[in-house]
């Protein structure tokens, strides 16, 4: 498919200096968009813009924005609103794994600020433009921990719930405007985030590769509106549908305790 036909010649990206949202970014300036990137870390932005616009002669525009900063909406909306942003990954976030109650409130507070309320407002702010030019699209980063409850990484678990009902939701709202919207649900993905979250070792089921998640997304944006990554992580969170709530929070605590 050619994306930039079919959604327009500017992507953006938030996290685009790590991880997942670094993947992203090759991927789309493969495809011949132009890109705006978004995270704190300047020098990483403009790293990745010189090395994609020399090796794919594209145009890009760093933002560098702590996106849970009062003002960061404002500036990333005036500082955009001449282009034309047609796809649009929600893909800034972070985790931390310990104990709720060891957890500070500035902590929790920034979590829900960056994992919930950025998406949901970024969301409105990008998507309104491609409803109305009748194209568009959207990839939303949950996470495999959006399908159960997720101790010692409660608040993690519950954010993602929220990106993943976010996500989906607008997918149906968004259909018919022409605008595609995805929800990714990576398992435990080979990128910075355990080491932001404070985690020490991997889980059970073994580490994906961030381009592997990143070709399947682009493999089913437009044709589906939400799905779950390796077949190991599809297969456990389908059988959370079967088993006591309580059963699932049990094993999922043994499985993340002692990570
Ligand atoms: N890796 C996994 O196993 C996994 C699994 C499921 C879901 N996910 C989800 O995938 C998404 C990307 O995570 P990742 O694995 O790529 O993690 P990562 O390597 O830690 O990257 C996170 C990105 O978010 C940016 N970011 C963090 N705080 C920010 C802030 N306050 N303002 C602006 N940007 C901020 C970081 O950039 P700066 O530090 O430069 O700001 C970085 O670019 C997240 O939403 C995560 O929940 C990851």
């Amino acid at each position: 498919m050619d994306f930039k036909e079919k959604y327009g010649s500017w992507g953006l990206i938030t996290g685009a200096s790590a991880g997942l949202g670094t993947c992203y970014a090759r991927a789309m300036a493969e495809m011949g968009l132009n890109l705006v990137l978004v995270a704190r870390r300047e020098e990483r932005l403009h790293q990745l813009a010189e090395e994609l616009e020399k090796t794919n002669g594209i145009k890009t525009l760093c933002l560098p924005l702590d996106l849970t900063e009062e003002a960061a909406i404002e500036i990333l909306g005036a500082k955009t609103s001449s282009l034309e942003i047609g796809l649009f990954v929600n893909n800034a976030g972070f985790g931390y794994l310990n104990s709720f109650l060891e957890q500070k409130d500035s902590n929790i507070s920034k979590m829900i600020r960056l994992n919930c309320e950025i998406p949901a407002r970024l969301s409105r702010l990008f998507l309104a433009p491609m409803a109305e030019r009748k194209r568009g699209g959207m990839i939303v980063l949950a996470s495999a921990a959006a399908y159960l409850p997720t101790p010692p990484m409660s608040v993690y678990g519950a954010t993602k719930g929220f990106d993943l009902l976010l996500g989906e939701s607008l997918a149906m709202e968004m259909r018919s405007f022409n605008v595609d919207v995805l929800v990714v649900s990576p398992g435990h993905t080979d990128t910075e985030f355990h080491g932001v979250a404070g985690a020490q070792s991997a889980v059970v089921g073994g580490t994906a590769c961030p381009e592997d998640v990143v070709k399947q997304s682009f493999r089913l944006l437009g044709k589906r509106i939400s799905f779950v990554h390796g077949v190991h992580n599809f297969f456990l969170t389908w059988l959370t549908r079967f088993v006591p709530r309580s059963v699932v929070a049990r094993l999922s605590f043994l499985a993340l305790k002692n990570r």
